[in-house]
């Protein structure tokens, strides 16, 4: 929505110009967020620190607080869990320059209403505004009450910056004090079981048992005696009775890994728990209470199976109730180079392999690559690799042939050569990455295509050396003086 519009909308439902606070300690982003929000009839107060935005907040009311994460002095989650002490209710937007899994899940888990990356996008500040307001109002007018979590350091490491993962910690946020079934679906290897631990971890249930099944893995004829038990004699090799995994796991969390391959038998009796909350043993007759969560993971395309009559429609309703669709992959890319990075410290620690880096070719390679085996299939090639550049940085010639290749093959197809050396591959490899940025931005850029380039890759250089603007500089080739102007000409861009 572009300011004007949004403007009249506002002046039309409320004549009261809704108050903002901005609470950052840098004092050029309190400035340039102050222009884009008070153009759009927003009235701005600052705060340069989190105790002078408490205490703010203490004497006035303002509508919507928008709160830098990273400041000297009080953090912005320490300043979010005061604000909340003092007003329940006014919607938190974080702003971060890195959207890491722990930024995102912290701030929903302590009640933030959204956060925003930092350089700012100006459409999606004035966006994420009106909706924060409308948040209040329907707030307001509905009368609910959402309780505050208690802190939780979170430590399982779930890396994905990219906007599709983002996404899924935020719902692992929001659900995290819910009791709901949850169901996650999403192709092999994206990291489902990931991520149904990490909803345990943030649950009410942490503490107590998480037992993981995987129901492809047990035959039809042994899953029902597994899950519910049997009573003694009840079937050939039963010598004694037997608890199965759903009382072992009494106030706890049951993960059904790959539901999908579940006997119809066996998912009328998962129904039955999930509607009544009791089991019966294999060959019992007695009705047993048991308080379980369960978590379902599936590769299956489930609304195709119903269709096929393959699964129960009831169960899957049931089962649905909170839906997290784990990205494939390939529709992540940018995850990619954060992902080796950390598969990378993983090995070191588990003292599998020391290397640190990677270069910035084979990256190119690894990033080009289709990766059907999503998550799992790049943490074996990370493994090979890594093992194979004994301790140097990976290069194109340490990574799993059949990954080179498949990126070759595209390569030899244009240049019509059975044989392309690495350097040559890796030309390649940035002609066409540039190829694709050329088609975006001569469309969009108009008589701005270089600055448009050079904005990028400043954006980039300075998020990936940690906000190190001395280390930005270095590798931009610029002087730190000309790389703050930079900066601060792309915070003001409208
Ligand atoms: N976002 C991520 N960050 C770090 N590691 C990840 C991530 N996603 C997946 N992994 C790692 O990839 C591997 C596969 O993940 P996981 O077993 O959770 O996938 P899955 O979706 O359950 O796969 P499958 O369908 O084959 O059971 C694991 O070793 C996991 O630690
Ligand atoms: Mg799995």
């Amino acid at each position: 929505m572009c300011a004007a519009s949004f403007f009249f909308s506002m002046t039309l439902i409320d004549n009261e110009k809704p108050t903002i606070l901005i609470i950052d300690d840098d004092s050029e982003i309190r400035y340039s967020l102050d222009r884009v929000l008070s153009r759009a009839g927003y009235q701005i107060i600052e705060a340069a620190s989190g105790e002078e935005g408490i205490e703010i907040v203490k004497k006035k009311s303002p509508s919507i607080i928008f709160l830098d994460i990273r400041m000297g002095g009080m953090t912005g989650i320490e300043a979010l869990q005061h604000l909340r002490s003092v007003d329940q209710q006014v919607p938190i937007i974080l702003m971060t320059a890195f959207g890491t899994t722990q930024t995102a899940i912290e701030a929903m888990k302590f009640g933030a209403f959204d956060y925003v990356m930092k350089p700012f996008d100006q459409e999606k500040v004035l966006g994420l505004a009106e909706s924060a307001l409308k948040a209040v109002k329907d707030f307001e007018q509905a009368d609910s009450y959402e309780p505050k979590l208690k802190s939780e350091d979170y430590k399982e490491g779930i890396v994905g910056n990219s906007p599709a993962m983002q996404e899924v910690f935020k719902i692992i946020g929001q659900v995290a004090a819910s009791d709901a079934t949850v169901l996650i679906s999403g192709e092999s290897g994206t990291g489902k079981e990931l991520i149904a631990r990490a909803l345990v971890q943030h649950s009410l249930r942490s503490k107590a048992p998480f037992i993981p099944v995987n129901c492809a893995a047990i035959p039809d004829n042994l899953i029902e005696s597994e899950l519910f038990g049997h009573e003694k004699g009840s079937f050939t090799g039963a010598t004694a009775q037997r608890k199965g995994k759903f009382e072992q796991c009494d106030q706890g969390t049951i993960f059904l890994d790959e539901i999908g391959d579940m006997a119809l038998t066996t998912q009328t009796k998962i129904l039955r728990v999930l509607q009544e909350g009791e089991i019966q043993r294999v060959g019992g007759s007695e009705m047993i209470k048991v308080d379980i969560r369960i978590i379902a993971a599936t590769n299956k395309d489930m609304e195709a199976m119903i269709r096929e009559k393959t699964f129960r429609e009831d169960l899957y309703y049931r089962l649905n109730v909170v839906r997290i669709r784990v990205p494939s992959l390939r529709e992540r890319t940018e995850d990619i180079p954060e992902l080796v990075d950390f598969m990378l410290q993983i090995l070191e620690k588990q003292k599998k392999a020391k290397v640190r880096k990677v270069s910035p070719e084979a990256m190119n390679v690894l990033c080009r690559y289709s990766w059907s085996g999503n998550v799992r299939e790049l943490e074996n090639a990370i493994y090979r690799s890594a093992v194979m550049a004994k301790g140097e940085a990976i290069l194109i010639k340490h990574l799993p042939e059949e990954i080179t290749n498949a990126v070759h093959i595209e390569k030899e197809d244009t240049k019509e050569s059975s044989e392309v050396s690495n350097e040559e591959a890796e030309i390649a490899a940035i002609s066409t990455a540039l190829d694709s940025v050329f088609s975006t931005l001569k469309t969009e850029a108009d008589g701005s295509l270089l600055k448009r380039l050079e904005d990028e890759m400043i954006i980039r250089a300075f998020n990936e050396t940690g906000e190190d603007a001395a280390a930005a500089a270095k590798l931009l080739g610029l002087t730190q003086t000309d790389l703050k102007k930079r900066l601060k000409e792309i915070q003001l861009q409208e």
